[in-house]
């Protein structure tokens, strides 16, 4: 875990400019409460009429901010795209958090996975996407914590303070601030969904809500349930199924596996040099040049040689847990389509989307990026386990459902199934095969309390790569009803 704490980095007395303009701006506002009838005035502002290069569709579209706090200045930008077709009042919500940390879910999320929109190349326009989520349920996007996408802070030293506590705290904040906004989402079911080190983000964001319901005289909030997707889940089991996947997938010779169980204490907090050279000669030696997301479709190589491989990340889903003095960051780790992500970058830094989106209404200091370095480089907490947590929901009575895709090396299927044995969960429904299309979608086992799913052939981003099978858990998920055994 400590590879994630090159906290002397770059060192730490930079910038307070932004936190001095805000002083003087903010003055006497401080404190100032925003009232219900406002926030239903704001909700008119808020409404999208079309983005720019957007077919027609049928449905609305909301976008702003919610300030998260008063004081620091902190505001954080969603986007509802409401459910497709009549019935969207009836629909459930589900809030979608992408994870990095760092890394935006209107990049991701919504524009490459489950969101209505595709962009298109050259950020020129917007096409529909046919598997979109929102045919089944209305969906907000969250760019979490401030300093992602456009969501900020005015207090500058936020963004190099940020970890998982803040980012739960904020997101709860959020919500309540959104639902007085939104009223009419105030005990609509809800869901909360997210992959990647969004494996934290949302149990610890669930498990917020069920505290604050318990607390709340009046509860609003109707969490029903999570959903997420090769997810960073618990930091010893992960690891060791991660060295355990690039194996069994003929990534890595016997010896370095050999060697990497041997030197590499996974409980650590540190990581020893000896350790650190066997992953270096893994990833530098032996990998190649493969899209460790996605192992078995070819890599994007135009946009390694573009100027575009400079712009931050496009390492949404780099987790902190492999992360070997730098040696996975610098890498080029790219997703199935770092295109696209590129697109996404030229079309969400358009000041016309902006303007369209009401984002980026106070002149933030950087462009809008998918993934903020700053935000991963400098970390804070992590909690080493969710394990606790999963318990702790299912006892609550949330639904908690875990998927993965099978051909991500990065957070792998078997670090996701270690990760879930050890909770000791009583088996309702054996492993079986679940189809879709005619054909095996994937693996399901159903537990006590637990949905496991593997969606065979998708990648890290699994509504990428998998778009239909993908739909289809969805649907499942929402129903609550194990994945079909038959077609
Ligand atoms: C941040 O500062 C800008 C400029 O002073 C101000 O307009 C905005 O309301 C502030 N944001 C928050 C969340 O306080
Ligand atoms: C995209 O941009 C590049 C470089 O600016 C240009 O050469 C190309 O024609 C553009 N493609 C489209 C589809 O607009
Ligand atoms: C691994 O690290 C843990 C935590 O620092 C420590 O308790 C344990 O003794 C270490 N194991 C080995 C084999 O060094
Ligand atoms: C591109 O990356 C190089 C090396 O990391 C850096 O020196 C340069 O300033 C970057 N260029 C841009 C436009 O960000
Ligand atoms: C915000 O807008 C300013 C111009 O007003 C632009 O320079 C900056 O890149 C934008 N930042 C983001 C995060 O969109």
């Amino acid at each position: 875990m400590a590879t994630r704490r090159r906290g002397a980095r770059g060192g730490g007395g930079v910038v307070a400019s932004v936190l001095v303009a805000w002083l003087l701006a903010a003055g006497g506002a401080a404190g100032h409460y925003v009232g219900e009838g406002e926030q239903q005035q704001q909700r008119a502002l808020d409404r999208v009429e079309a983005l720019p290069g957007q077919p027609a569709v049928a449905f609305a579209q909301y976008s702003g901010y919610v300030t998260v706090h008063e004081r620091r200045g902190r505001a954080l930008f969603y986007w509802l795209t409401e459910a497709a077709g009549a019935d969207a009042a009836t629909k459930p919500l589900v809030l979608w958090l992408n994870g990095g940390p760092g890394c935006s879910s209107v990049a991701y999320g919504a524009s490459e996975e489950i969101g209505p929109f595709r962009i298109k190349p050259n950020g020129t326009g917007l096409y529909l996407n046919r598997y979109s989520w929102n045919k089944e349920a209305n969906l907000l996007f969250l760019e979490s914590p401030a300093g992602v996408g456009f969501s900020y802070s005015n207090t500058t030293s936020d963004l190099k303070t940020s970890g998982d506590e803040r980012t739960a705290q904020d997101s709860l904040q959020f919500l309540i601030g959104w639902m007085s906004r939104f009223p009419q989402y105030q005990h609509r079911d809800f869901y909360i969904a997210g992959e990647s080190y969004a494996g934290h983000y949302v149990p610890q964001l669930a498990r917020k809500i069920v505290e604050y319901n318990r607390a709340s005289p009046h509860p609003f909030i109707n969490l029903k349930g999570i959903l997420v997707g090769n997810a960073v889940t618990d930091n010893y089991y992960d690891n060791v199924g991660t060295v355990t996947y690039w194996w069994t997938h003929a990534m890595i010779s016997d010896g370095t596996y050999k060697a990497i169980l041997k030197l590499c204490n996974f409980s650590s907090a540190s990581v020893s040099n000896a350790c650190n050279r066997a992953m270096s000669y893994a990833m530098n030696h032996e990998f190649g040049d493969i899209d460790q997301y996605s192992i078995y479709t070819p890599s994007c190589h135009a946009s390694s040689d573009t100027s575009s491989s400079n712009s931050t990340a496009r390492r949404h889903h780099r987790r902190p847990v492999l992360r070997f003095k730098d040696t996975l960051i610098r890498r080029r780790s790219n997703s199935y389509d770092p295109c696209t992500e590129t697109y996404a970058e030229t079309y969400y830094n358009r000041m016309d989307v902006q303007k369209a989106m009401h984002a980026n209404t106070t002149r933030i200091p950087y462009r809008w990026t998918a993934c903020s370095d700053v935000l991963i480089k400098t970390w804070k907490d992590s909690e080493l386990s969710m394990l606790p947590t999963y318990r702790m929901l299912m006892k609550a009575g949330i639904r908690v459902w875990v998927f993965s895709g099978d051909t991500d090396s990065v957070v792998p299927v078997t670090a996701t199934r270690f990760a879930l044995s050890h909770l000791g969960l009583k088996t309702k429904i054996r492993w079986y095969p679940w189809y879709t299309a005619g054909q095996v979608g994937g693996w399901s086992e159903v537990y006590e309390g637990l949905t496991f799913a593997t969606i065979r052939g998708a990648g890290h981003e699994v509504p990428l790569f998998q778009p239909r099978r993908a739909f289809r858990m969805f649907v499942s998920f929402l129903a609550g009803k194990p994945l079909p055994a038959k077609n």
